[in-house]
């Protein structure tokens, strides 16, 4: 026995390999049949044409032709690890979650950072939102936590989600630029889009250009809810913070590593775990009823608002240890699945209408991009706890039911029976209201938190956001919409407003925005902008 026995695929009775003459296992095709030759395909003559006979040549070059699937339509770079979960105390006041119960529980783990808006080959240290989604084992089946490295979102609606990656993505007649390098079409939908300018504060921020991801806070966002075992809920934000502490790069550093090392921070992440040096992160939440959130001006449900930490401070509830590094880079990193959908009893949603959007749309993608509803029999997504399911059949079923029964009720008094007490129980919220496509007065102030997370960086940090905002916005050709973004800024902070403007050679500063979303009237090019220097 060698080493490949351990890395090699052993026989169903668990027998060693053939050996081949040099004494590695023996190569053979998909089929388990010998391999003689793999250097030369079979064909007439030295050369000849080739012959349909060489089934081991056909069946080799088919499965490479298949080697690829979609990428991610958004996060496609990314990185992964294995690791657990610590929880530090009981829960069981707030959520019935069985991961939150006992102190010194220990539950696996795995996590994905990832860019939003480059493709699957593109650089690591873009000026970019970081994912951070993590997928809990957990003994009632998987909680999915799909987080960020921001704390809010730059949309309030999910139906707005393909808008602003569209916007973000490469153009579509010139597929250029990648993403980190600012374009017309991102500006433009951002300048029409007052919702955004919280966000945008934070993007162009040093929290976009993180050192690494050990270096990176992570956020839930949304407002979600605990449920208790006497059906009482409790709205919640999770937060994750490093045990390293924040860093960031400055831009002119990112633009070095860039190119130097593009695979900049998974080689870190890579090295690190390797050398036993595992990450750690705290999980910490805000715990809050209806009565605090409305002592607030603005709405609890609305993304693009975080609730400060001095208004109520984060608690840590326990920890996240990175341990282990994928075997198999596609297997797992990027076969993993994650969906907002996954809460196990306890956990719950609240009316955020970008999280109910989004539990529509991780499920919907996950069947085109891994090709067929049977993802969850891939161990990187399937429980580590028992299931039973009476799902059957579609491609690639690995886990049908055994036996006679794939129904119920069912006279046989075999297979699962659903339970109202183990069971997820949805929160019984009442709601009541028209049926309308609006959103509420309270989601309408786009520029408060925008103004304080400004205002809370040091002068060096505020510096950068100018920088960031100069940079970004030279690049785009139309005035107009650099005007326009000037206009909003002036509400965020007319110093941040007016020297942006003054860099970007514009000889006054325009009316400040109207936070409505423009009419077409707005967006005509008006005179003034025929002053605007190019
Ligand atoms: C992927 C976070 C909003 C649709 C992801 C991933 C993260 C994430 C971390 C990568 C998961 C991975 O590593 O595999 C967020 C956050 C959001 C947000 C924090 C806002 C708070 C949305 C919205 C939609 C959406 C509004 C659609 C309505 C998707 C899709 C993917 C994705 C389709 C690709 C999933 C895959 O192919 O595996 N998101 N997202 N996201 N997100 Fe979001």
């Amino acid at each position: 026995a060698t080493i490949h026995d351990q890395k090699l695929h052993r026989g169903e009775g668990g027998e060693l390999h053939q050996f081949a003459e040099d004494g590695h296992p023996v190569l053979t095709t998909a089929q388990g049949g010998p391999v003689a030759d793999d250097q030369n395909s079979l064909h007439i003559g030295a050369p000849g044409p080739a012959l349909i006979d060489d089934f081991h040549f056909r069946e080799k070059i088919f499965h490479f032709d298949h080697e690829r699937i979609p990428e991610r339509v958004v996060h496609a770079r990314g990185y992964g690890a294995h690791g657990f979960f610590e929880t530090y105390k009981s829960l069981a006041d707030y959520t019935r979650a069985d991961v939150f119960q006992r102190p010194g529980e220990k539950t696996p783990v795995f996590v994905r950072f990832s860019t939003v808006a480059g493709s699957k080959g593109s650089f690591d240290l873009a000026r970019d939102v970081r994912g951070f989604a993590v997928k809990m084992y957990t003994k009632e089946g998987n909680w999915d936590l799909v987080g960020n490295n921001i704390p809010v979102f730059f949309i309030q609606d999910a139906i707005k989600f393909p808008d602003v990656i569209h916007s973000v993505k490469p153009e579509p007649d010139r597929a250029f630029p990648q993403a980190q390098s600012a374009h017309d079409n991102f500006w433009d939908f951002i300048s029409l889009t007052p919702e955004s300018m919280h966000m945008i504060m934070w993007v162009m921020s040093d929290r976009a250009i993180p050192r690494s991801f050990r270096f990176m806070e992570g956020f839930g966002v949304h407002t979600f809810r605990f449920v208790n075992a006497k059906d009482q809920s409790t709205f919640v934000k999770f937060h994750w913070k490093p045990k390293l502490g924040l860093q960031s790069v400055a831009w002119n550093e990112a633009v070095k590593i860039n190119g130097a090392d593009p695979d900049f921070h998974r080689r870190d992440l890579w090295q690190a775990i390797q050398s036993g040096n595992f990450p750690e992160w705290e999980l910490c939440v805000q715990l809050f009823d209806q009565g605090f959130a409305d002592t607030f001006d603005f709405d609890v449900l609305d993304p693009t608002k975080i609730i400060p930490e001095e208004s109520l401070p984060v608690q840590p509830i326990g920890r996240l240890v990175l341990d282990r590094m994928p075997d198999n880079f596609f297997a797992e990193t990027e076969q993993v699945a994650f969906m907002t959908q996954n809460v196990p009893p306890g956990i719950d949603f609240s009316d955020d209408p970008l999280l109910q959007g989004r539990n529509f749309s991780y499920l919907d993608t996950q069947l085109k991009r891994l090709g067929g509803p049977n993802f969850t029999h891939l161990p990187i997504n399937a429980p580590k706890c028992p299931f039973h399911t009476f799902q059957q059949d579609g491609h690639m079923a690995m886990r049908n039911p055994v036996g006679r029964v794939n129904y119920q009720p069912n006279s046989w008094g075999d297979g699962p029976r659903e339970s109202p007490q183990k069971g997820f129980r949805h929160f019984a919220s009442e709601e009541q209201g028209p049926k309308v496509r609006s959103r509420p007065e309270s989601f309408a102030d786009h520029y408060s938190q925008a103004r304080q997370f400004y205002i809370s960086q040091t002068p060096p940090e505020q510096r950068h956001i100018a920088m960031a905002l100069t940079f970004e916005l030279s690049k785009v050709e139309n005035p107009v919409i650099r005007e326009r973004m000037v206009s909003h800024l002036i509400n965020i902070d007319e110093t941040l407003a007016t020297t942006v403007a003054e860099k970007l050679g514009l000889q006054s500063l325009p009316k400040p925005a109207q936070a409505a979303i423009p009419t077409r009237q707005d967006l005509e090019p008006s005179p003034a902008l025929s002053i605007v220097k190019r």
